[in-house]
């Protein structure tokens, strides 16, 4: 079709009934770039043994011989491996009833949303977090409420506590450790925010509720050892949900495997929202299958905290300043542009991160090439 035919073609299409609200929005999305260092996402950087290849191949191809089928709806067998994971990750044991997945903890997310916030409702979250937060938020039509953290970047709990009394929100995100940060809260400071949270949501029929706390433990494996989890505190808290996924520790980012831990009612009440079958029979098999070589998969998770540990610290000695991180990334800076040692960084072939606070750049655990062509490239970039 010639350009001007085209644009008359166009001319004559009608006007699509956007929502207003979403008119100045872009699609969200990191850069998917084909370089020869990707630490811009947060992922794993080694990919599945061929064992666990095999293994996945297998099942899938015996989950296909039953496609004509909708899946299991509620993907029982896929929740028992979950448990048996969460059993053997943190040591405690909870039955299928408290077990939720979803496709990523991204929808995760979106389901607990639609279950408690929605239109005049306020969800409350923390300044320099993960960025998809406001994004889940506005999906849900509620208002999104940032408290400021300390200037250490770890979380301000008076500012959050005063937070939860001002706003009444029905949720609380709390990224733990926090992504872009890596920062992580102790126990104590968890129990104290959800002590408080027991009464602090919107009053419904004339009875205050609770707010539903969240804490997203993506990079949960990742945190330092004698760190406990949240998933500890759900027997003493039912307004807790621990939020997980197979994305990032477990090196299953293309797979799309989110999974929670929660109290049966809640579990019950992202079943009112949650569209039947969002889990495909594929999905369920492949998990199900990866989720058989957890001993390999949680065994590479020294090595990657170790290479954390000493990219921090070498960060440090540079004179950056570096939150201590509690995740598969590192957080440093500031720097007067750092748009420009972003992009002299992708120019020799290192994706890294523009995101948090002010001057700051965010950098994944990738293997020890990607580490030392980061290294390598940063001192070329900076000197
Ligand atoms: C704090 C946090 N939560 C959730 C996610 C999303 O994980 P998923 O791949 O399971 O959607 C990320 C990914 O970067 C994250 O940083």
């Amino acid at each position: 079709m010639g350009a001007r035919k085209e644009r008359a073609s166009m001319e004559q299409s009608p006007l699509l009934p956007l929502r207003e609200e979403l008119a100045q929005v872009t699609p969200y999305g990191a850069p998917q770039l084909d370089v020869a260092a990707r630490l811009n996402v947060n992922e794993n950087p080694y990919p599945p043994s061929p064992g666990m290849i095999a293994d996945i191949t297998q099942a899938v191809a015996r989950a296909a011989e039953g496609l004509n089928r909708y899946p299991d709806r509620d993907f029982t067998a896929l929740r028992k491996a979950l448990a048996g994971y969460v059993r053997r990750e943190s040591g405690l044991s909870f039955p299928v009833e408290q077990i939720w997945a979803a496709n990523g903890s991204n929808e995760v997310m979106a389901q607990l949303l639609g279950a408690y916030a929605g239109p005049g409702r306020t969800v409350l979250g923390t300044e320099y977090s993960y960025s998809m937060y406001p994004e889940y938020v506005r999906g849900a039509h509620s208002r999104y409420v940032r408290v400021p953290r300390r200037s250490d970047y770890n979380v301000d709990v008076d500012a959050l506590l005063q937070g939860l009394r001002e706003v009444s929100p029905s949720v609380l995100l709390l990224a733990n450790p926090n992504n872009p940060t890596g920062t992580a809260s102790s126990e104590a400071e968890l129990i104290q925010i959800l002590q408080q949270a027991r009464e602090t949501g919107p009053v419904i029929d004339d009875r205050r509720t609770a707010t539903v706390v969240v804490v997203d433990e993506a990079y949960a494996e990742f945190r330092s050892p004698g760190q406990p989890s949240a998933l500890a505190l759900l027997e003493k808290f039912p307004h807790l949900v621990v939020s997980r996924t197979m994305s990032k520790s477990f090196g299953m980012a293309g797979l799309r495997l989110g999974y929670l831990v929660a109290a049966p009612e809640v579990i019950a009440d992202i079943m009112r929202v949650r569209l039947p079958y969002h889990l495909s029979a594929l999905t369920q098999a492949a998990a199900i299958a990866a989720l058989g070589h957890a001993e390999e998969q949680l065994r590479q998770l020294a090595e990657l905290r170790e290479r954390r540990d000493n990219l921090a610290s070498w960060l440090e000695s540079k004179g950056y300043t570096v939150p201590r991180t509690q995740a598969n990334f590192v957080l440093f800076g500031p720097f007067p542009d750092r748009h420009q040692i972003f992009s002299d960084l992708l120019d020799r072939g290192v994706l890294i991160r523009e995101v948090g606070p002010e001057g700051f750049l965010r950098v994944s655990i990738g293997t020890s090439q990607e580490d030392q062509a980061f290294r390598q490239a940063l001192e070329e970039v900076t000197r």
